[in-house]
């Protein structure tokens, strides 16, 4: 496989683990275009950056040289050399991402980062088969049922199920105009699907 696998889908619809997985049958690396909008919302958290003030994310961002570091055993981001990583799954961050994600401008930040890893990999995201690329030629759209979703993440979040799946349902409603299928996506509801056969059924389409 020599070129670009995206693999899109709302949060917690398994995208993170199908992409390790398939890049690791594949010998690729994988891109959690995810974490790259956590950093910029972890960031502007603790300088106290308004995220809804886009000159203010940019510039913040201008300054904290922010590196993916595409790890097969999991993505990790650096800002001036300091390892985000364990800072970017917490409910706060989980709350404040889409409204960061939100601007043009930070889009743009983050689509600047992923561009600079040559191909192969797999790009794993919300619009990595629509906005960024576009010529990739194996493209997939991972959904579920909200209550599926919400039920996995529950499992890994110190949250009661109830509050997962209301930020769930926040976060779908604020990430709506990121997260469409592209038209030559294979689309694959892995509501009732284990991890192992969604990891199958997308490498079975690639060799396809
Ligand atoms: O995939 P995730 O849950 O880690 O993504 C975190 C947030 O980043 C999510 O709320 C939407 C946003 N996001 C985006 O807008 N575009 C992407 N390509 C990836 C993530």
């Amino acid at each position: 496989m020599r070129g670009i696998v995206t693999i899109d889908g709302p949060s917690a619809s398994g995208k993170s683990s199908v992409a390790r997985r398939v890049a690791e049958a594949l010998g690729v690396p994988y891109l959690s275009s995810g974490l790259l909008y956590r950093a910029a919302a972890h960031l502007a958290l603790r300088a106290g950056v308004d995220p809804g003030n886009e000159a203010g994310l940019l510039a913040l961002l201008a300054v904290s040289r922010v590196r993916l570091l595409p790890e097969r055993a999991g993505n990790r981001v650096l800002a001036d050399g300091e390892d985000l990583t364990p800072f970017l799954h917490t409910p706060e961050v989980d709350r404040t991402v889409s409204r960061v994600a939100r601007h043009k401008g930070v889009r743009a930040w983050v689509n600047e980062r992923l561009k600079e890893v040559p191909p192969p990999f797999v790009a794993e995201g919300r619009d990595m088969g629509t906005a960024v690329f576009p010529e990739a030629p194996h493209k997939f759209y991972l959904t579920a049922r909200p209550e599926v979703r919400a039920e996995r993440r529950a499992k890994e979040r110190p949250q009661a199920y109830e509050e997962v799946l209301r930020d769930l349902l926040l976060r779908d409603e604020r990430d709506r105009g990121q997260s469409a299928p592209a038209p030559d996506a294979l689309v694959i509801d892995t509501s009732e699907m284990g991890l192992e056969a969604v990891v199958a059924r997308v490498l079975s389409h690639i060799q396809d």
